[in-house]
């Protein structure tokens, strides 16, 4: 979704947005633009549609001179109110007043018919257009007073918004505000900057503060000064970034998502240890979290996005083995109009990668109103989901930067499988010596079989040939595989762009049987030994009307005999092999978009972190 970067001081603030808009790449985006001073300190504003490239190749138009800068603002678009056009990207305003906005204006057609009136006119489709032209009038009637100029205007925003903006009559400074989306200001020597995300500045400073609702900032080269709603000077605490440039950069790796997938075993170890005792049994102590509170819940309320969502269905899954809590897993743009019956009695647990996603911190709001004690599982340290839970526990994968998720998924797995085993503990529903057993295997057979899994990228990789021309797909599993392989579908189809359904194997013939004919591709995982005849069954019935089969299993003479290819899986993880697995079909659906020819980092139309609703 969109990105923004801004710098103020030096000499070379446009190399600072260039290199700030190819680390916000990964979020998605459609077009981008800049507006910076040039050293006559006028407002320069170069845009263009597509990757950021072909802004690069705008700029490198410019001479030297022509691009020195100590003052800019930069933004990439991923269209909402309007078509990814020049005209729509960002900046926009006019001659004195220029303005980058993520979020949406709500109300922008009322703004819109004010400014009309009021003799103003409009060249972009754009809600952000007419925020900074609202702001160029509260400019104006406030005699140039900027802070009071902003502050009027955001009184009039229905909506949410982060916002970097400069004036034509104050070269040197940016000012910025915030609500429902995020944004932070990082201080350096002699420059600092505002950022939608901590990746763009990292290579920079690590040293950030955040805008709260309702501040305004105001940055110059030596100085960031927070101006609260009441006009006061706030006193922020200055904190410090956790991740370091080198985690934010592919590392020799093609692609942040093959990156991304071979950190998998890293990242489990780093999520699971600091929650494992001494003793070798969950112990969590992360701040705020108190798992007598959830093991008391009459229900647990799962509730997230995407493949954070899919996460929760294997928390589902273990949840209810270990701990017997009953888990309902709810997709949170549905949960928010929903009318859902919550109480005090029930736990919400999100969970969420960014930390930002707008439908799953409306949820998490609406479960706190009805009275539910909500954990979130985030894996960025001080989003808002995370301050914004009455609990959090974070897992530590590090900047996830591939729009595709892949390691965040597998450590919100492994950490709610550690979570489910906590709570049995609390709960009695387990001895103490099983749910030891199974703590060790969880933090060391399982990332020992993605290791293992790994080692046998070339074998998976060969695998894929055969989807090269295809076009439709189905990926089958049964019990707790069917919830991973409705990731593996997903993840297939985002990056690949290979239609793919995801079915439990049982259900298959219940209708969408009749669109298997002969070649279709059919992926089906089987690591759960106890329904292994089943799925043999299963497998006969799509191959005798000419499917081709790709299992992935625990060795098994059957499913070879029923299977034209078979990736047979380690299985020291025994019972969390599904999580594995999905190492496996992560790597194929890499694969398969690399056959096709696909942009795997920034698969079309997708954002990472969708802060609208
Ligand atoms: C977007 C991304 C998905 C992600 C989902 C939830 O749709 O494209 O990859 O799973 O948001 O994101 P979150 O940051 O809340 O995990």
């Amino acid at each position: 979704m969109c990105g923004i970067i801004g710098c103020v001081g030096g000499e070379k603030a446009l190399d600072v947005l260039s290199s700030g808009l190819h680390a916000l790449e990964y979020r998605g985006y459609d077009s981008a633009g800049v507006s910076f001073f040039n050293e006559s300190s006028e407002i320069i504003t170069v845009k263009a549609t597509g990757k950021i490239v072909n802004l690069d190749e705008k700029l490198g138009k410019m001479s030297e001179s022509e691009k020195r800068s100590s003052c800019g603002i930069g933004h990439t678009r991923w269209a909402t109110h309007g078509e990814p056009t020049e005209r729509n990207a960002h900046p926009h305003g006019n001659e004195r007043v220029r303005i980058v906005h993520n979020g949406i204006i709500e109300n922008y057609r009322a703004l819109a018919e004010n400014l009309t009136a009021k003799g103003y006119t409009f060249t972009s489709e754009t809600d952000t257009e007419t925020a900074a032209l609202t702001i160029d009038y509260c400019y104006k009637t406030n005699g140039g007073d900027a802070v009071k100029a902003i502050s009027e205007a955001r009184a009039l925003f229905d909506g949410s918004y982060a916002m970097g903006i400069i004036f034509a009559d104050r070269p040197g400074e940016i000012y910025s505000i915030r609500k429902d989306n995020p944004l932070i200001i990082g201080i350096g020597e002699g420059k600092n900057f505002i950022a939608s995300d901590i990746t763009a500045i990292l290579p920079y400073t690590k040293d950030y503060i955040r805008l709260e609702e309702n501040e305004i900032a105001i940055l110059t080269p030596d100085l960031v000064k927070v101006i609260d709603e009441n006009g006061n000077t706030c006193d922020k605490k200055i904190e410090k970034a956790l991740w370091d440039v080198k985690s934010a950069q592919r590392g020799g790796y093609d692609h942040f998502m093959l990156k991304e997938i071979h950190e998998e075993p890293e990242v489990i170890e780093k999520t699971l240890a600091p929650r494992i005792g001494a003793n070798g049994l969950p112990a969590f102590s992360d701040e705020n979290f108190d798992i007598k509170r959830l093991a008391k819940a009459r229900r647990i309320i799962i509730t997230a996005c995407g493949t954070a969502m899919h996460a929760g269905f294997m928390a589902k899954y273990f949840i209810e083995k270990y701990a017997r809590i009953p888990v309902n897993v709810e997709i949170a743009s549905e949960m928010r109009y929903a009318d859902m019956i919550i109480d005090e009695n029930d736990a919400v647990i999100v969970i969420s990668q960014s930390g930002e996603t707008a439908d799953t911190l409306a949820a998490l709001r609406l479960a706190k109103e009805k009275g539910a004690f909500v954990t979130s599982i985030v894996n960025v340290v001080g989003s808002t989901i995370a301050r914004e839970s009455n609990a959090t526990i974070y897992t530590w994968a590090g900047p996830e930067i591939a729009v595709a998720s892949t390691k965040a998924y597998v450590v919100q797995s492994a950490l709610m499988v550690l979570l489910s085993l906590g709570l049995a503990l609390e709960r009695n529903t387990m001895d103490e010596q099983k749910v030891r057993v199974l703590t060790e295997k969880l933090r060391y057979a399982l990332p020992k079989d993605v290791s293992k899994i790994l080692a046998m990228q070339d074998e998976i990789f060969d695998a894929v040939g055969y989807l090269s021309d295809k076009t439709d797909m189905f990926c089958l599993g049964r019990g707790i595989d069917y919830y991973a392989m409705i990731e593996a579908s997903l993840k297939i189809k985002e990056v690949s762009y290979i239609h793919s359904e995801a079915y439990a194997a049982g259900e298959l013939k219940h209708g969408t049987i009749s669109l298997i004919e002969k070649g279709t591709p059919v992926i089906v995982l089987s690591t759960d030994e106890s329904v292994r005849q089943k799925m043999v069954g299963n497998i006969r019935e799509v191959m005798s009307r000419g499917a081709y089969v790709i299992s992935i299993t625990t060795p098994d003479a059957q499913i070879d005999a029923v299977s034209e290819r078979v990736i047979n899986l380690p299985s020291e993880s025994g019972e969390f092999l599904p999580i594995a697995a999905a190492t496996v079909l992560q790597l194929m659906a890499y694969r398969a978009a690399i056959i096709k020819g696909c942009d795997v980092d920034c698969p079309r139309n997708l954002a990472k972190s969708v802060t609208v609703e």
